[in-house]
């Protein structure tokens, strides 16, 4: 009978041990924002076609010293969102992608849509 008491108080002792370790053990989410990220397909898709040139593993120095499309799974979350902030502001004031490329180019415009898209998602 003592024995049994015994035995029940750790069994209940170690139930109440995992249950406090496992709510203080840390969670994979540290809350989304907090994690790099990979660009989207709908916004890698307009980057490949009006960035891409310059701003991938292989295009100008000058350009990746900036952004470099190739690395951004590699840059942390900090830098992920200072470099998506600078994007957009970049892109509204019309400075990227450069007009000597556009000029040769014509496709490589943004529209006003693919504007929209890449600002929220820097967002
Ligand atoms: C013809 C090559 C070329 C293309 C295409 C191009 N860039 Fe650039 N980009 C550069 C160069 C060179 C620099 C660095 C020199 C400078 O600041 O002008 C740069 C700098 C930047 C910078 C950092 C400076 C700033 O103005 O904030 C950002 C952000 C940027 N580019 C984003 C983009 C995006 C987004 C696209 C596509 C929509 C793009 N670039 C297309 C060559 C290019």
């Amino acid at each position: 009978m003592k024995k049994s008491i015994l035995f029940s108080g750790t069994a209940i002792a170690a139930i109440l041990v995992a249950v406090v370790l496992s709510a203080f053990a840390p969670h994979s989410g540290k809350g989304d924002q907090d994690v790099a990220k990979p660009i989207p397909d709908n916004v890698m898709a307009i980057f490949q076609n009006s960035c891409a040139k310059c701003h991938t593993q292989g295009g100008s120095g000058a350009a990746l010293a900036n952004v470099n499309f190739t690395k951004w799974e590699s840059y942390d979350s900090a830098k992920q969102a200072k470099k998506a902030t600078a994007i957009c502001k970049t892109i509204q004031a019309g400075k990227m992608p450069p007009k000597s490329f556009i000029n040769k180019n014509p496709n490589a415009v943004l529209t006003d849509a693919q504007k929209t898209i890449i600002c929220s998602w820097a967002k």
